[in-house]
């Protein structure tokens, strides 16, 4: 076919800017400028899909947003895609995923060889320590960062050479890593370990962030509050479970990952587990993004390596199908079969109408507000 003088007119679709790489002197060069970091947590199973390009589009005076798409339970294409989307949002901003180095090794390498094709902003590894990561991430010119729980990990962290650390503390959703180690302390102690960039993560809202900041972090990590937002794919069912809750609300879960306790809603499947009931896999529904469901050839899709799964390794006796479970929450919105991760922070999440929350730009606005307020010398009265 030859190309006719209408097609060789047409104006080309002009490309998305680039994601900015998040390398340890990036961040320095941000520091240096008298702004932090605000870091949008990954969240799994589709929790944060649509989220952390509209994070990443934040340039304040005071903060610079960063979005984390979470890799897990996806097909190479939607998180492809996903990344696509966010690129686009961002325009030029930060954004980053989140890998667990829990998951099975087949899809650990795919998604990070999508992350370096698709020149990601960083990537982040949580739930336990793959070394080849690193080297991965550094062949492909992909800054590198560490969720830690301690000083000596975010030290080992370091050595490896890591741009970044997330310290994580008891108070986060989803898995902790330790769940007798605060935030607060947790941020003295891994600063004083490492002279890395340090990001503070864990029931965080926007009244901590100056505290966290003053103490030394580089910034700050949320997620949970940006489960309440307008924005973002879950289910409004999803949402609203964030919502109107108390500390009675909330409650720590055995994972089958690993056995790792997990801060999740108080909801009759967590009260199930917490009695002893097992929930083996049995979907056949796997969400692929915004295209709707897609089947899958057999109910337990081996997502976690080899030993790591509670309930594949008791002969699916034991334990509970995580997949299952988070997917029947985030896209199912099925609030009584659905487990719902959350940060303690929920209980300080001022909304109670789902279909009435702020967007992204709202809740970064909100912060940055904040954060100037407590800039600001208190006024002084004449009486
Ligand atoms: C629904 C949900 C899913 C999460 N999934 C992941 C995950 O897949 N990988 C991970 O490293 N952290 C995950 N987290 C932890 C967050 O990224 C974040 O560090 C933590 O929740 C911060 O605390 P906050 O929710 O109180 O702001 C998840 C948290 C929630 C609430």
């Amino acid at each position: 076919m030859t190309v006719g003088a209408a097609e060789a007119s047409v104006t080309p679709v002009s490309e998305p800017a680039p994601l900015g790489k998040l390398d340890r002197a990036t961040i320095q060069g941000i520091l240096a400028s008298g702004r932090k970091l605000l870091v949008q947590g990954g969240m799994g199973i589709h929790a944060s899909d649509g989220l952390s390009g509209k994070v990443a589009a934040h340039r304040g005076e005071r903060l610079v947003g960063v979005g984390t798409i979470s890799a897990v339970v996806k097909s190479s294409e939607h998180f492809r895609n996903e990344i696509r989307r966010a690129r686009a949002e961002a325009a030029g901003g930060f954004v980053g995923v989140n890998l667990m180095a829990a998951i099975n090794k087949a899809e650990f390498e795919t998604y990070t060889r999508i992350a370096v094709e698709e020149k990601v902003s960083f990537v982040v590894q949580g739930a336990g320590i793959s070394r080849e990561i690193i080297k991965w991430c550094r062949a492909g010119g992909i800054p590198f960062a560490g969720i830690v729980s301690s000083g000596r990990l975010a030290a080992m962290y370091e050595k490896w050479g890591a741009d970044f650390l997330v310290a994580e503390g008891a108070e986060a959703g989803g898995h902790i890593g330790d769940v007798d180690h605060p935030l607060p302390t947790l941020v003295d102690e891994v600063l004083a370990h490492t002279s890395l960039p340090v990001v503070a993560a864990g029931g965080v809202d926007a009244a901590d962030v100056a505290r966290f900041l003053e103490a030394g972090a580089a910034g700050v990590q949320v997620a949970s509050r940006f489960l309440a937002s307008s924005d973002g794919d879950a289910h409004v069912n999803f949402k609203a479970m964030h919502l109107g809750k108390t500390a009675e609300d909330i409650t720590l879960i055995t994972s089958c990952v690993k056995g790792m306790k997990a801060r999740a809603v108080r909801n009759d499947f967590t009260e199930a587990l917490a009695a002893g009931q097992a929930f083996p896999p049995r979907s056949k529904a796997w969400f692929f993004g915004k295209d709707g469901y897609h089947g899958r050839k057999k109910a337990c899709i081996e997502c976690l390596g080899e030993g790591l799964c509670l309930c594949r390794a008791s002969g699916y006796r034991e334990s509970f199908c995580i997949t299952d479970a988070l997917l029947a929450a985030a896209i199912k919105g099925d609030t009584r079969n659905g487990l719902f991760y959350t940060g303690s922070s929920i209980t300080r999440i001022p909304e109670l109408d789902a279909r009435a929350l702020p967007t992204v730009k709202q809740l970064m606005d909100a912060f940055e507000a904040v954060l100037a307020a407590a800039d600001k010398p208190l006024r002084v009265v004449a009486g």
